[in-house]
């Protein structure tokens, strides 16, 4: 059953003068709530002395106005727990014609004025993102996670609540929470950076928007990947600038293309630790290239480091971030993927001079972030746990990996392309170039599976067909089954 809150106070006026008497208002007002459907079957009334206080009557009159409902069958009491609108009532029907307002329909208005052509037209939903089926990407083994370590540290934080963590708090986030996570990208993924020069955000998806926000003006051309992120291009989409598609090979962002085709950009968005969706790690001449056209152009680089802490073959590799010495690389982090996607916890690392600029626009969308699980995972850092989780989520997702390799080779033959399988949660298969591979994932979707398109990943006219293929949430031991039932979609294509 749909749930609704409870004892809500329905929106009733009674007026002391009116020759109706008082029991008789609310009995009206009451029934007329119900019978429009604004109070449903199910949902618990306010008691009577909740009621008498807020309309500023006696009880009397409440009492005599619940007791005809009760008598009617409109309402149902159930001993012990209270007065609810009766559950044998059928669901309320549309209003009689001519009793209350008809529906409202749009009057002339103005456009919404947004840049973003998804806001002027919004795009349907994708259906392969409609379930957590069968090779849903981002989604982690949320089995695995250590709920008693969660638990204790969330109870550690509630039970007893410091004042400050219920108050206004800063916009770059808690200071201690800033702290370690410093600490932990100095220490880990090679980030330069201090305390103040981070700012927790809801998510990266948050991080991006705001980059769009600060860094870009309509028309400003940036670089993205192709194929890429369709979350930043669409975050960026919001400022309206010219997206300039620049292709990934084997060492990942190909910098000579980008030059030849846009040498002057306002920002680059690369993920150059696991490329999104191929998944390459971008070789160090072009990090150092696309540092040196970044200081000749002037331009921004965005770096987006969604899931590099899980590695198969070999020890993460350093940010850019680390490499740059001009301090025009904006870092992105996530916990979506290390923990799950429901915290909304994201950073950026902000080059000293974006610091305040970012500050005034994170607090002018949200004022701050939500501090309850800054705290948690501050603790969840700083005593060791998280890097526990780390190693043993590793595990788990090797051997998934495996398995989802092992049942590819065997169903489609040695010779499947597979790529980026050597770290984070997806991989990606290629098909032949005829392979209408958005068909085959509608298809998927309608049987329960969550296949993305690899088509759908361009900006512009897709260079390759194929799937990117989620393995953090299937067990090693459901990989066999669901590439099957890949495969035959495939070949009934
Ligand atoms: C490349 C990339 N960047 C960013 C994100 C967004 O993550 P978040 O949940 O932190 O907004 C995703 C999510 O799947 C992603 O794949």
């Amino acid at each position: 059953m749909r749930r609704s809150p409870s004892g809500i106070l329905p929106l009733i006026a009674v007026e002391r003068d009116s020759r109706t008497p008082l029991y008789r208002q609310v009995y009206r007002a009451y029934r007329e709530a119900i019978v429009e459907g604004r109070l449903r079957p199910g949902q618990r009334v306010p008691s009577s002395r909740a009621l008498a206080s807020e309309l500023g009557i006696s009880r009397i009159p409440i009492f005599s106005a619940f007791e005809q409902l009760l008598a009617e069958g409109y309402l149902e009491a159930r001993v012990g727990s209270g007065t609810y609108v009766s559950r044998s009532l059928p669901a309320p029907a549309p209003p009689p014609a001519g009793r209350s307002a008809p529906p409202a329909r749009p009057g002339p208005r103005p456009r919404p004025i947004s840049r973003s052509p998804f806001v002027r037209n919004p795009p349907a939903p994708e259906p392969w993102n409609a379930s957590n089926g069968a090779f849903r990407l981002s989604q982690p083994a949320l089995e695995e996670l250590p709920y008693d370590v969660w638990a204790r540290l969330i109870r550690r934080h509630t039970r007893n609540p410091k004042r400050t963590l219920l108050g206004y708090s800063d916009a770059r986030g808690r200071p201690g929470f800033r702290e370690v996570l410093a600490s932990y990208l100095r220490i880990s993924r090679g980030v330069q950076c201090e305390a103040d020069q981070l700012l927790v955000v809801s998510g990266s998806q948050q991080a991006l928007q705001l980059c769009a926000r600060v860094l870009l003006d309509p028309g400003s051309p940036v670089w993205v990947e192709e194929p890429g992120y369709a979350g930043a291009r669409a975050a960026f989409e919001m400022e309206g600038p010219r997206l300039v598609p620049v292709p990934v090979d084997e060492e990942g962002l190909d910098v000579d293309a980008g030059i030849a085709r846009c040498p002057r950009a306002r920002a680059v968005y690369v993920t150059p630790s696991h490329q999104y969706p191929l998944g390459v790690t971008m070789s160090a001449r072009r990090r150092l290239q696309l540092l040196d056209w970044a200081r000749r152009a002037g331009a921004w680089i965005v770096e987006d480091d969604y899931d590099s802490e899980y590695r198969y073959e070999s020890l993460p590799v350093s940010a850019i971030q680390g490499l740059d010495r001009d301090a025009r690389v904006i870092y992105i982090g996530t916990f979506s993927k290390v923990l799950f996607p429901s915290l909304r916890v994201g950073y950026l690392v902000l080059p000293p001079d974006l610091v305040d600029p970012f500050t005034h626009v994170r607090g002018t969308l949200d004022i701050f972030p939500s501090t309850l699980y800054q705290a948690a995972l501050e603790d969840f850092l700083a005593e060791g746990h998280f890097a526990r989780h780390l190693r043993h989520m590793r595990a788990v997702y090797r051997e998934r990996r495996g398995a989802l390799v092992e049942a590819l080779r065997a169903e489609f033959g040695a010779s499947l392309d597979v790529l980026g399988a050597h770290a984070g949660m997806h991989l990606v298969m290629t098909l032949s170039p005829g392979l209408r591979d958005r068909a085959v994932a509608i298809e998927a979707a309608r049987q329960g599976m969550s296949l993305m398109p690899l088509s759908a990943c361009y900006l512009g006219r897709a260079q390759r067909r194929g799937f990117v293929l989620g393995y953090g949430s299937m067990p090693a031991r459901e990989a066999g089954a669901a590439v099957t039932r890949l495969g035959k979609l495939v070949r009934y294509r």
